[in-house]
């Protein structure tokens, strides 16, 4: 499928990488662009062969936010009836394999809410998250307000989201909103790695896994734990569950069927 406003590639056979590409807008997020990489996260997850999808952007930008311009005019019937701005957001949700966000430079707005819809985050040592809404005299509006408490505790949310102040790729490790930090080179090296090593798991535990740790932001603990168990459980029922204690037991590697 060719794409206007993405890119797509495969590296290895099992890993799909999406990168954003509207270099001019430092890849502000649009309606064309994210109805693009709905299409893109949808076909990646419904294709056998890929284990993880990598999102990123460019040097400069993940994405610099919502599209300001194409926003601008919308009044409140527009955005609110059309469900403008948001419509396309919630796709991402619904993939099942895990989704990694490889940051490099902006990821403000919309773009640091984007990252944080991703499974976890991979940082270039120049990466600036922010949630700068309030400037434009609005607010985040594809979760900010509702993941990043939940990624860096209140006081850290509530100060970026009520001064606009940027967070560096130190301050987001150290706060809990990235998984690890690396040179600006070396960013999509990294990423691909750790996408390679989840595409050598079966498919169908990597699915109950990302499953039952989103579950932990959905639920009490005691439910949560509930979930958790009856997927465990279910998991005996699956070949990779034998292939892979018996590979362990028989100090071999294991092949993975996914079934
Ligand atoms: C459209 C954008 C844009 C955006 C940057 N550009 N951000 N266009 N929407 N969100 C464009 C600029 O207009 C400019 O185009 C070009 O990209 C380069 O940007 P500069 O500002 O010249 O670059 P720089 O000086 O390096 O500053 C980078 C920046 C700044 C700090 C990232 O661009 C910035 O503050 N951008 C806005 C960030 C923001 O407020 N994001 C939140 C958006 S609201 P020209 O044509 O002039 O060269 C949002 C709501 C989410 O995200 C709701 C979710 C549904």
């Amino acid at each position: 499928m060719r794409y206007e406003n993405i890119e797509t590639r495969i590296e290895g056979g099992k890993v799909a990488i999406i990168t954003l590409n509207r270099p001019k807008q430092l890849n502000a997020l649009n309606d064309a662009l994210m109805t693009e990489l709905g299409q893109a996260l949808q076909a990646f997850d419904a294709d056998e062969n890929i284990g993880c999808i990598i999102l990123t952007g460019s040097e400069k930008a993940f994405a610099a936010g919502a599209d300001i311009p194409a926003m601008a005019g919308y009044s409140f019937v527009d955005a609110y009836k059309g469900d403008y701005i948001t419509r396309n957001w919630e796709t991402i949700r619904s993939i099942r394999k895990p989704v990694i966000a490889a940051v490099s430079g902006y990821a403000l707005g919309g773009g640091c809410e984007l990252a944080m819809m991703c499974d976890f985050i991979i940082a270039a040592e120049n990466a600036k998250f922010g949630q700068p809404e309030i400037k434009l005299g609005v607010i985040p509006g594809a979760g900010g307000t509702q993941r990043l408490p939940r990624a860096v505790g209140k006081a850290k949310a509530m100060d970026m989201v009520l001064t606009a102040r940027m967070m560096d790729a130190q301050e987001a490790e150290r706060a809990g909103l990235v998984s690890r930090i690396v040179p600006v080179d070396k960013l999509l090296d990294e990423a691909i790695e750790a996408a390679l090593v989840i595409s050598s798991y079966s498919q169908i535990a990597v699915m109950a896994a990302k499953e039952s740790v989103n579950r932990a932001f959905e639920s009490g603990l005691s439910d949560g734990v509930t979930f958790e168990r009856r997927l465990f459980h279910a998991l005996f029922a699956t070949h990779d569950q034998k292939e892979g204690m018996d590979a362990f037991i028989n100090k071999r590697k294991p092949t993975f069927r996914n079934a």
